[in-house]
């Protein structure tokens, strides 16, 4: 049978037409939003690489956070930065760091909205690695240790999700040992299983100044060539006892996103990164896309494609649109 018995038109004739017979759907339930918040007080300030994104400080970020829940989106995404850097990081598990204190403040403010706390080394090493250098190599081992107080800090300030992004091998059981043992048994793992060595973190490195001083980060990161690996990455993930599991970036990795969720059955998450953000906005702004509608194909693409929760800095205009 075909054409004239088929004709595909005859379902896109109207906008009920077309709703009728949408086969996907985005929701503002899926959305994360990513915010970030540094040492200080009185602190909303614009980031240059990133258009409407901000620096918060631990006092001003618990009213943003009110402000994204009250658009309907369940959780957000915490980075930190430090007053200070070290070889190991450690502001990075301070009881009284940015970060924590953030957790604590929104957690107290508005209960309701999920914390999902970035757990990684490289905004507070002098060598802007994710991991500690020995011997001019990331220590793979030794990295795990210090990601376990990082995760463990985050747990005690209230954090719901931790989310480990720094591909050290083993660090998911890490954690998730060093959580059992401390009695967080209910603090989720959302792990960057697939993280790739990625072109299109520039902006989010120029805002954290978290580029490696020397070397690069592909000796951890996943070489962008690579598919049938991130399909072992996850599965380590998920032994080790991850919860959720993420594919990073989205747009340039749709396929890998649509492998994994044929192949495995917990929640996949999507990290709409920030070079992917930045590269539709300046279109936008440059007055070659339509920016609206170009975000939510973009973010339309990548639920299609299988995620379950997408990661993006555009949560707040889409919450709006959906
Ligand atoms: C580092 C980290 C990066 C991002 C999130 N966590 C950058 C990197 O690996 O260099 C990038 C996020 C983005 O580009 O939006 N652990």
């Amino acid at each position: 049978m075909g054409f004239p018995e088929v004709r595909m038109r005859r379902l896109r004739t109207s906008n009920n037409m077309r709703r009728l017979v949408r086969g996907n759907s985005l929701s503002i339930d899926n959305l994360v939003y990513p915010l970030f918040v540094r040492p200080g007080e009185n602190i909303k300030e614009p980031i240059a690489s990133m258009t409407d994104c901000f620096h918060f400080s631990p006092d001003t970020i618990v009213s943003e956070a009110a402000d994204v829940a009250a658009l309907g989106i369940p959780a957000v995404l915490l980075f930190g930065l430090p007053s200070r850097r070290d070889e190991i990081g450690s502001e990075a598990w301070e009881e009284e760091g940015a970060v924590q204190q953030a957790i604590r403040g929104i957690k107290k403010t508005v209960p309701e909205l999920l914390v999902i706390t970035d757990v990684c080394l490289c905004a507070y090493t002098q060598s802007g690695h994710c991991g500690v250098v020995k011997g001019g190599k990331v220590d793979n081992d030794a990295t795990c240790e210090l990601l376990g107080k990082v995760a463990l800090s985050h747990a005690r300030a209230g954090a719901d999700i931790l989310a480990p992004s720094d591909m050290m091998d083993g660090r998911v059981g890490y954690i998730r040992q060093t959580l059992e043992e401390n009695c967080f048994h209910e603090t989720a793992i959302m792990s960057y299983s697939v993280k790739y060595a990625s072109a299109f973190y520039g902006p989010f490195r120029e805002m954290a100044d978290s580029a490696p001083a020397f070397g690069d980060r592909r000796s951890y990161q996943m070489d962008v060539a690579n598919s049938n690996q991130a399909m072992i990455e996850i599965e380590q993930d998920i032994a080790e006892g991850a919860d959720i599991v993420m594919v990073k970036p989205a747009l340039c990795f749709l396929d890998i996103i649509a492998r994994a969720k044929e192949r495995f059955h917990c929640p996949i998450a999507a990290y709409n990164v920030s070079g992917e953000y930045m590269m539709l906005n300046a279109a936008a702004e440059a007055g070659f896309l339509e920016k609206e509608a170009a975000m939510m194909e973009a973010l339309y693409s990548i639920k299609r494609a299988g995620a379950d929760i997408i990661i993006t800095y555009f949560a707040k205009e889409a919450a709006k649109l959906l």
